[in-house]
């Protein structure tokens, strides 16, 4: 038994008030270290015990159910918080368990942003969106369940891959841009479209993850440190989201799926700098080499297709999702499957 503490969120600051509808407020679920060997939770604040005046560390206690669902392993981490399998113990399924850090939840106003948000998130229905589960609090841990999706995403495929084919890459812009089209019928606007955010079954459906997440965050963090790599140089983000957050609509998005199509086809992001300030500028400047200079094997038509998605002005883009799919379907050289996924 790993417990160190009788009820360790007795003690612990809550994050969130626990009492909304749509939280499953669970304090009281049951804490052990049966599952996770690892206590989980940087930094572990909320599950420390109260103030201690002894100079001995305080003790870390390991928590393997949140809520209604049992930690079985961790998945992988991102900008936002740490990702698991998990078993939802009600319904016996296996899920994909995002717990966010404290440093998001803390956030002043997140609570009411990640409210609203997950609200929406829950009426989204679509083959191509990673299904929204639940969302709670327990231990001071705030989180969200979704449909766990078993090929991987999209970015550890391109890194171990270099880039795509034409087909793969259109195959999959393609999939990524009909998740986007229904969620801006919904007037949602995704604002971090990576090809981490892209995960695919392993029978070769390709589902888009983290929609509105960003939102969520503290609108100065998203522009600046959050979208794109995480390390201050957001990747495919346009120059009016990297400038100012507030200023997104549905053509950001048009322009980081853009930015993530041209990675896929070349094996590397349109814009690299090693600066904030000079990614903002090189992004503004609009100078990037076209996609076929890098890879001879990109038809001229996809250049003039992604000229127009990475267009640094709004009203030159496509102003609409559809438009670029009606695009595609015209040039009809979009894959029928992934070619990577089989065997
Ligand atoms: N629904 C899911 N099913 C299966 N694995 C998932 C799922 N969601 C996330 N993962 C895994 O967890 C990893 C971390 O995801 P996470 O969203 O936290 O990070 P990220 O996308 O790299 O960054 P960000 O925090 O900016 O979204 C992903 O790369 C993926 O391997
Ligand atoms: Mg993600």
């Amino acid at each position: 038994m790993a417990m160190t503490s009788p009820n360790p969120s007795d003690k612990a600051p809550k994050p969130l008030e626990a009492t909304q509808e749509f939280f499953e407020s669970s304090t009281s679920s049951s804490v052990d270290g049966a599952v996770l060997t690892q206590s989980f939770g940087e930094p572990a604040a909320p599950l420390a015990p109260p103030p201690n005046t002894s100079s001995e560390p305080p003790p870390r206690i390991k928590i393997s159910t949140l809520g209604d669902f049992r930690l079985v392993a961790k998945l992988g981490e991102g900008g936002m918080g740490t990702v698991y399998k998990a078993r939802q113990i009600s319904t016996g399924k296996l899920v994909a368990f995002k717990v966010l850090s404290q440093q998001v939840a803390l956030k002043p106003g997140f609570a009411e942003r990640f409210r609203r948000e997950v609200r929406i998130l829950g009426r989204l229905n679509h083959p191509n969106i990673v299904r929204y589960l639940a969302a709670g609090e327990s231990h001071g841990f705030v989180y969200l369940a979704m449909e766990l999706v078993d090929g991987g995403s999209v970015g550890t495929w391109l890194t171990k891959l270099g880039r795509f084919s034409v087909g793969d890459s259109l195959y999959i812009a393609r999939a990524c841009a009909m998740a986007l089209e229904y969620a801006h019928k919904e007037h949602m606007v995704h604002r971090d479209v990576k090809p981490d955010n892209l995960l695919v079954t392993r029978t070769g459906i390709v589902k888009l993850t983290d929609l509105g997440l960003a939102k969520t965050t503290d609108d100065s963090e998203v522009s600046c440190t959050r979208t794109g790599t995480g390390i201050g140089t957001p990747l495919y983000a346009p120059p009016e989201q990297v400038r100012d957050a507030k200023h997104v609509d549905a053509r950001s998005d048009i322009y980081s799926l853009g930015g993530v199509l041209y990675h896929f086809l070349t094996g590397q992001p349109p814009f690299q700098a090693d600066h904030l300030l000079q990614m903002i500028l090189l992004k503004e400047k609009g100078d990037y080499k076209a996609a076929s200079q890098v890879n001879s094997k990109v038809p001229p038509a996809l250049d003039r297709i992604l000229v127009k998605m990475l267009d640094r002005k709004l009203e030159n883009r496509y102003q609409s999702i559809s438009l670029f799919l009606d695009e595609l379907d015209r040039l009809n050289w979009t894959s029928e499957s992934i070619s990577f996924l089989a065997g």
